[in-house]
């Protein structure tokens, strides 16, 4: 059996994310102006990804996070560092996948319509700028691949914007 290199490697999440790296470049192409570029970049989230009903920032700021640009219903404006996922995310600096929000421990419930989410750190050389948060109205919406591929639109972000706001 001949093997294809290229069919096993992507698949159709894989290739969305693709085509959102250079849409967000080519968004991004020009501009440094934070809410300017996060604004944008949560509207492309928001209207590419299927079954999302929130897409935007938490900002850090002062030791703790700040509600950023976003769209979606309107959020909780503030969350202490290490609680909710967003907290947690962020206290940790890695990615954190949520399959059920409900048996989270900690979860803030901002929106009753979300049961699942993804939080993704924005980290610029060694500074903590916030998180990207993404919820879901079904149950186990994100995987390893919304994990990666988001991580990759999120350092596509910081790389192209002035993040001087940060501790
Ligand atoms: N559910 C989040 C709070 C933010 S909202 O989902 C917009 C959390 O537990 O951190």
């Amino acid at each position: 059996m001949t093997l294809q290199p290229t069919a096993l490697q992507t698949s159709p999440k894989s290739e969305l994310y693709a085509q959102l790296s250079a849409q967000l470049r080519s968004l991004l192409e020009g501009e440094r102006d934070f809410i300017a570029n996060a604004a944008n970049f949560s509207a492309l989230l928001f209207h590419s990804l299927p079954d999302v009903n929130w897409a935007g920032f938490y900002l850090y700021k002062d030791r703790e996070l700040v509600l950023g640009p976003f769209q979606g219903k309107p959020g909780c404006v503030r969350i202490a560092m290490g609680k909710g996922v967003c907290g947690t995310a962020a206290e940790r600096r890695q990615t954190v996948v949520v399959d059920n929000v409900h048996e989270f421990p900690g979860h803030i419930a901002c929106n009753s319509g979300s049961n699942s989410e993804i939080v993704v750190p924005a980290i610029k050389g060694d500074r903590l700028i916030g998180v990207l948060d993404l919820d879901s109205p079904s149950f186990g919406r994100f995987d390893e691949e919304d994990a990666r591929g988001l991580d990759e639109l999120v350092r596509v972000f910081v790389k192209s914007t002035e993040c001087g706001f940060a501790a």
